[in-house]
């Protein structure tokens, strides 16, 4: 991995809520083809860090570098970070997909209009074009024979492979997961895990916040676990889940592991 391209590097962010201080200097790097689990207590401030990266909530310092390029920042009255160009933010984010907990696909549009939406607006792709790509895409997730149904005739974890599909059609360089499949019925987790298994296999760089530790433990490069907005621990799944330094992440893993 030492060759490979770094995808996304964090320098020494941090974020607080008024005196509330989430964050306190995080710093990570994934290279291409990485996939980083980030795991930690309720509160500990993963939907925090991944909401940074993409300027979705203001750190108040650290640095950001997407695909080599920085984000300029600059502070705001507040103090703040805040992107100095508009439009180089645009673009960074159009390297980053994100997937939610909560699905938010349009009610009353088909499954393939939903998907096919944003690259016809956004990236001004041609129609057909857009369409051949959501199908392929939905062939992946395995919903093709869905597409023209309506989200609300689709179950939570198909929902979810849909929304996957409509991150993917914006080909995002990066994709950062918050908890996909904690809104679901415990039925329906595998079949959205088993499609981030495969993105995973693919080699897309991932960043995933989870609580399915088996999971994480399977498909993940690293592991980094939060605890109040610092790192506690990093490493290789074998390290962090096996035989971690921290004493917390031991007492967190006996008791998430059974
Ligand atoms: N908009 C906000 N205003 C004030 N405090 C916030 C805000 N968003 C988050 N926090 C606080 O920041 C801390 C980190 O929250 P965050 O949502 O990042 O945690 P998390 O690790 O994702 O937790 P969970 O596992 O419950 O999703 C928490 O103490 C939370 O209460
Ligand atoms: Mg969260």
């Amino acid at each position: 991995m030492a060759n490979a391209e770094t995808a996304l590097e964090l320098i020494d962010i941090h974020k607080s809520y008024d005196e509330l201080e989430v964050l306190k200097g995080v710093s990570l790097t994934a290279h291409k083809g990485d996939v980083i689990s980030i795991l930690g207590s309720s509160g500990s401030g993963k939907s925090t860090l991944l909401r940074c990266i993409n300027m979705l909530e203001q750190p108040n310092q650290g640095r950001i570098i997407i695909g080599g390029e920085e984000l300029g920042l600059k502070k705001d009255k507040f103090g703040a970070l805040e992107a100095a160009n508009r439009k180089q933010l645009e673009r960074m984010r159009s390297q980053l997909g994100f997937v939610f907990q909560q699905f938010n696909l349009w009610p009353h549009k088909t499954i393939l209009q939903n998907i096919i939406e944003a690259p016809i607006q956004v990236l001004k792709q041609p129609k057909a074009q857009a369409v051949a790509y959501a199908q392929e895409l939905l062939r992946k997730v395995g919903l093709l024979d869905k597409q023209d149904a309506y989200p609300g005739n689709l179950s939570g974890g198909q929902q979810q492979r849909i929304a996957i599909a409509r991150t993917l059609a914006m080909d995002p360089a990066v994709l950062l997961f918050d908890e996909p499949t904690s809104a679901l019925d415990p039925e329906l987790v595998n079949e959205v895990l088993a499609v981030m298994r495969d993105l995973a296999d693919e080699g897309r760089t991932m960043l995933i916040v989870t609580h399915e530790m088996r999971f994480a433990r399977d498909v993940s490069s690293q592991v980094v676990f939060l605890h109040q907005g610092q790192i506690e621990e990093m490493g290789p799944p074998e390290q962090v889940f096996d035989n971690p330094t921290s004493a917390r992440v031991r007492d967190f893993m006996s008791s998430h592991q059974g």
